[in-house]
């Protein structure tokens, strides 16, 4: 939906995508968006672009009924003897085959490049300022591309492309707002420690394919520029940048180049985050931006992060179906699992399971925790039986409610990993754990004799359906 209107990039467009996306609206463009200083932007805004679950899916070239087959071939990249699984994925998915052995295509010239800045100014950008209470203007959508210490930039399947928000800092630097355990940070930390700069590319409005793939926890070993290309179904064509040693998307709307320092930081934030609160202020690398490439008439493609649903809260929402292979393969009892999007989309995780011995509730949960990084920071996990809809509260309450002693059923562990963005754990960066076992007891775990769930019969059932359509009723 375009808006002609003048809306300020200062909270207004936040204020505007919010409502648009929380009634499952269209992709916003701001054709008129008003920067800080009051000046018209010659750039238009595009948001709420993945503001729904069918986009995102189509984002990755599918419909959403067909997430679960992508599920699959993504858990047959991460086996540990990759052949059955591959084998298995890949004869139904044959193109993709095709595509992740394609190299990436380098082209001379590029839309990205039609316009060369070698003296940026990111103030004339129509960046947001998302909230009131944050400090400045924020990028929301980059995707950073690096590549590790002792590659070359032809290396395009060493590269790794992270979204990691940057904090706009003046005419030519911004904050690279990488979590320690990320791709960037890691990349990072091999320049730093020989005391170098690393190149960095800061990718504004790639193509869905580039942004989903730098968004999803891929395994280490699959080049998201590679992998985009399998979702995109051509080969992802790249470009050389004009002051650094890296391959950039050859097709992206605007692209930032630049160096970051091996020590130089900066206070980052506060900004509103996904978690619905604003994050403490940390110290991130600072990047010197050393030119801005973009197409004749650049779209700035932006988003905002708050209490969900926010734009990425929707994109976990189809990111939790296309990872539930991946985590049968690791436990096959696992029936489904559900990461509220409420509670931020990873804090609190819903499992239900096929029960067949004692314990095997807290081992689930066990696994979990140690099987999959995105588990690190779940607090909570409830288990629930294969009866019970996972994705429905009501029937968590009454599993909760009819099979959990707190007493017998709770586990809880001390001092494990949690993100800084959580203030309610005693100390940053370590947090306790709990384990909530809703499963029906069996065996040695109860002494008593357990309840019977209780259904009408079929006959009957299907006798009152029969008459209430007779005469007539809703029910
Ligand atoms: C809109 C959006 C903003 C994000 N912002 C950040 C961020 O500021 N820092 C961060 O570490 N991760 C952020 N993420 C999550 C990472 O991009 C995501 O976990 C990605 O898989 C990390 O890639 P990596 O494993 O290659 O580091 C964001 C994701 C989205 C969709």
């Amino acid at each position: 939906m375009r808006i002609t209107e003048p809306v300020a990039a200062r909270h207004q467009i936040t204020a505007v995508q919010m409502r648009v996306l929380r009634a499952g609206g269209p992709v916003l463009r701001f054709d008129a968006p008003i920067l800080d200083d009051g000046r018209l932007s010659p750039v238009q805004v595009v948001t709420n672009l993945f503001g729904t679950q069918e986009r995102v899916a189509a984002g990755l070239g599918l419909t959403l009924d067909q997430i679960p087959n992508l599920g699959d071939f993504l858990a047959g990249l991460r086996a540990p003897s990759p052949v059955e699984g591959m084998r298995d994925a890949l004869s139904r998915w044959p193109v993709l085959k095709a595509a992740l052995r394609t190299h990436a295509k380098v082209l001379r010239k590029a839309p990205v490049q039609q316009v060369v800045s070698e003296t940026p100014d990111l103030t004339s950008l129509p960046v947001q300022t998302c909230w009131p209470g944050d400090v400045g203007p924020l990028m929301t959508w980059p995707v950073v591309l690096t590549r590790p210490h002792g590659t070359i930039a032809a290396d395009v399947a060493r590269y790794n492309a992270g979204v990691y928000r940057a904090q706009v800092l003046g005419r030519d630097r911004v904050i690279l707002r990488w979590l320690a355990h990320r791709g960037g940070a890691a990349h990072h930390r091999s320049w730093a420690r020989l005391n170098q700069p690393m190149p960095v590319a800061v990718v504004l409005g790639a193509d869905p394919a580039t942004l989903l793939s730098a968004a999803l926890p891929l395994p280490e070993t699959v080049s998201e520029l590679a992998f985009s290309g399998v979702l995109r179904g051509a080969r992802t064509e790249l470009v050389l940048a004009r002051t650094v040693p890296l391959l950039v998307p050859a097709h992206a709307e605007m692209v930032l180049e630049g160096w970051v320092s091996p020590s130089e930081t900066a206070p980052e934030g506060p900004f509103g985050d996904h978690t619905g609160y604003y994050n403490a202020v940390e110290p991130f690398p600072v990047m010197q931006v050393t030119a801005v490439t973009h197409r004749r008439e650049p779209l700035y493609l932006s988003t905002s992060t708050g209490r969900p649903p926010d734009e990425p809260s929707v994109i976990g929402e189809v990111f939790n179906d296309l990872a539930l292979p991946v985590i049968r393969q690791q436990i096959p009892e696992v029936r489904d699992l559900w990461l509220p999007p409420a509670a931020c989309s990873y804090r609190i995780a819903v499992v239900s399971i096929d029960k067949r011995y004692p314990g095997q509730a807290r081992r689930v949960m066990m696994a979990l925790w140690g099987m999959l990084p995105q588990f690190s920071y779940t607090k909570l996990v409830i288990v629930v039986d294969a009866d019970i809809d996972p994705r429905n509260w009501d029937d968590i309450a009454w599993a909760l409610a009819t099979r959990m002693d707190p007493f017998r059923d709770v586990l809880t562990i001390d001092r494990t990993p949690m993100d800084y963005l959580d203030f309610a754990s005693p100390i940053e960066g370590l947090a306790g754990k709990m384990g909530i076992d809703a499963t029906t007891k069996i065996g040695s775990e109860t002494g008593r004799d357990w309840g019977q769930v209780m259904a009408m019969s079929p006959e009957a059932d299907s006798f009152a359906e029969a008459l209430l359509a007779r005469i007539g009723s809703a029910a």
